[in-house]
């Protein structure tokens, strides 16, 4: 039996020690449960150059990056992939750069022709299909306004958003979200086999704190802040 190939990316420079691989790793482990085949890295440990806009991808070597960098081993795995989820931080209220880097590159699987697609001019793909994407991100602040930006700019991504994500560093706080967390483990499963997630588990993907959880979750940042404050 062939099984699904999942590529995972944490655009974290915290890496593990963070907020986002929490997310990551409890998806992974869902998919596991399907069988799923995962690869992960953390970006910060590849050497990733941004795109240099030469596009000798699309004119001299097509299909080819002249770039000589760890996205030589990147570019076949995604090509080779069926789900590819990206964990990252929101850094102002944007992905990180590091996936910013990594995105940017992917531009060697399209063609240079314009196409219409649905009433939008695109370049068609050069691959046989882009994996089906996943989107986990955490932010520090609690509202999901957060997103916004994010959400616009991969709508094709299947959303997992978190919050006060540092929440997680606290067992009452993991506590309150062990719903959400079971959600995530159970999209990884439903994902790596190959099922259609209902609304009411999309739904749960997304935390939305009440205005007292948020007020509560400010206090404590504040009190905390102030006691860790030097000076
Ligand atoms: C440079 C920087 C910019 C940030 N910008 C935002 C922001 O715009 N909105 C927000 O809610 N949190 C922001 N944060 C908080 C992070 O998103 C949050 O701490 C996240 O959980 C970190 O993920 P990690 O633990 O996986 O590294 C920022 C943090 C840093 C270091």
């Amino acid at each position: 039996m062939q099984y699904m190939k999942l590529l995972v990316f944490n655009a974290s420079p915290r890496k593990s020690n963070g907020t986002t691989d929490v997310l990551l790793e409890t998806f992974i482990e869902g998919a596991r449960l399907s069988g799923a085949d995962v690869e992960k890295y953390h970006i910060v440990d590849l050497d990733i150059n941004g795109c240099r806009g030469c596009f000798n991808c699309w004119w001299v070597t097509p299909g080819k990056c002249v770039q000589k960098d760890d996205m030589e081993k990147i570019l076949p795995a995604i090509a080779d992939a069926d789900v590819m989820l990206f964990g990252t931080p929101i850094y102002g209220r944007n992905v990180t750069h590091y996936l910013q880097k990594l995105l940017e590159r992917t531009f060697v699987f399209t063609l240079p022709e314009m196409v219409n697609h649905d009433g939008e001019t695109r370049h068609p793909g050069r691959i046989r299909r882009f994996p089906r994407m996943v989107l986990a991100a955490t932010c520090g602040f609690p509202d999901t306004s957060n997103f916004d930006i994010v959400r616009a700019l991969y709508p094709m991504a299947l959303p997992i958003f978190l919050p006060a994500a540092q929440l997680l560093f606290y067992e009452r706080g993991k506590k309150q979200l062990s719903d959400f967390l079971n959600a995530v483990k159970l999209a990884g499963e439903k994902i790596a086999a190959g099922e259609e997630l209902t609304k009411e588990l999309k739904d749960k993907l997304i935390v939305e704190f009440s205005d007292e959880m948020k007020r509560e979750i400010v206090e404590m940042h504040n009190r905390l802040s102030a006691s860790r404050t030097q000076n």
